[in-house]
């Protein structure tokens, strides 16, 4: 066997990018065998996409051959702007060729550069059945989520030395009728003070919003329960917003935002990820209310006016997925009341390297 590290391609079709083909065909393996469907899967475009702004984030591959065919491929994300102290870590290996040392000597490679990289701090993720805690079960030191440990993933980080920082509860969503959608969200803007109102773009960011938009991503970076992870509060300028539009436009995703405006700034947002290869199915991102503004009903307002608007974005739509954090009571008390489901779990490792046990 041999393990090689490699760039990532330069453009689709070009020279690797078979790579990232391979990692989503394997990847969406793991959900068809995990749940029958792959609702959760992302396309090798959209993968690719995440390499085409090195300013923000660089991806490396580390590649495990024999006799010219790719067994595995282990892909790093190095952030450039902020968090330089983590390398995010996903490790896939071909069905048949597991359980004799591919996975291990990807990663054990995969870590060496990450260590060349200065990167101390590997975080890694699984996709996971739902299993009630207890006997058996692994659970982060916040929230009642709970882990299998001897799924794949789970015991391969185990015995990488990798701990479990936080459970994710993924959920999802079949869109009630149209009339049903446009009463509840009508019935929640009138609930609502009138000093709040909305505000909805498709695609990229206005410019009138730019500023705003960034702080937004900012406050997401630094609100959200991240178990006991390392991540650190992101940078993120008008710039960055412009190249994660690209980026996303790049990855041939198409995005719907709705927010709340109070005194001519934003103060709420949620997107909506739309990947038209996958036309029925949707994720619902990145959810956030301000400090000051929570408590006036906004999470509910921004949720339910994008479900009423989706349909005539996406015709073809007919379900969403989100994902929160097991102890983030307050968004998933909101999910529940609109009708999501949990469906899945998403174990969140992480693994400091010895003697950088703060940085
Ligand atoms: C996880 C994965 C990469 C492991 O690849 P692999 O080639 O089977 O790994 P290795 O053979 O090098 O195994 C390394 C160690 O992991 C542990 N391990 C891996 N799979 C395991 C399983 N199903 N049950 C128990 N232990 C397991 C063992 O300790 C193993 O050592 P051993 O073979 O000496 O017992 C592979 O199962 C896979 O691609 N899974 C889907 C993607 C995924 O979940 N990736 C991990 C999160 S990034």
């Amino acid at each position: 066997m041999e393990i090689t590290r490699e760039a990532p391609a330069a453009a689709p079709g070009a020279p690797g990018y078979d790579l990232y083909e391979l990692d989503a065909e394997l990847w969406d393996g793991v959900l068809l065998d995990l749940f029958g469907n792959d609702d959760l899967g992302q396309s090798p475009l959209r993968r690719w996409a995440e390499s085409t702004a090195p300013r923000v984030t660089r991806h490396q591959l580390v590649v495990a051959r024999e006799n010219g065919v790719v067994l595995g491929v282990a892909l790093l994300e190095l952030p450039q702007l902020d968090n330089r102290h983590i390398a995010f870590l996903s490790v896939a290996v071909r069905p048949e060729h597991r359980r004799r040392g591919v996975g291990g000597a990807l990663f054990d490679e995969a870590a060496a550069l990450a260590a060349e990289e200065g990167r101390h701090d590997l975080q890694a993720w699984t996709w996971d059945r739902l299993v009630e805690p207890g006997a058996g079960t692994i659970s982060a030191a916040q929230g009642d989520g709970a882990i299998d440990p001897t799924s794949d993933g789970a015991a391969f980080l185990l015995s990488r030395g990798f701990t479990l920082a936080q459970v994710d509860l993924m959920s999802g969503l079949t869109l009630q009728a149209q009339a049903e959608l446009e009463q509840l969200a009508a019935e929640t803007r009138s609930a609502v003070t009138a000093r709040y109102s909305l505000v909805q773009w498709r695609g990229d960011t206005p410019e009138r919003w730019i500023e705003d938009a960034a702080a937004l991503q900012v406050a997401m970076s630094t609100d959200i329960p991240t178990g006991t992870a390392d991540l650190r509060p992101e940078l993120v300028d008008p710039d960055r917003v412009r190249s994660e539009d690209r980026r996303r436009r790049e990855g041939g995703l198409d995005e719907l935002v709705t927010a709340v405006e109070h005194d001519g700034r934003l103060v709420a947002f949620t997107r909506v990820i739309h990947d038209p290869s996958r036309p029925e199915i949707a994720d619902q991102w990145d959810t956030l209310v301000l400090g000051a503004h929570r408590g006036n009903g906004l999470g509910l307002l921004i949720k339910t006016a994008s479900h009423a608007t989706l349909r005539a974005t996406w015709p073809r739509i007919r379900r969403l997925i989100t994902g929160n954090a097991s102890e983030n009571s307050w968004m998933l008390a909101i999910n529940r009341r609109l009708g999501y489901r949990p469906v899945a779990a998403s174990g969140w490792f992480t693994r400091k390297d010895p003697g950088h046990g703060t940085e």
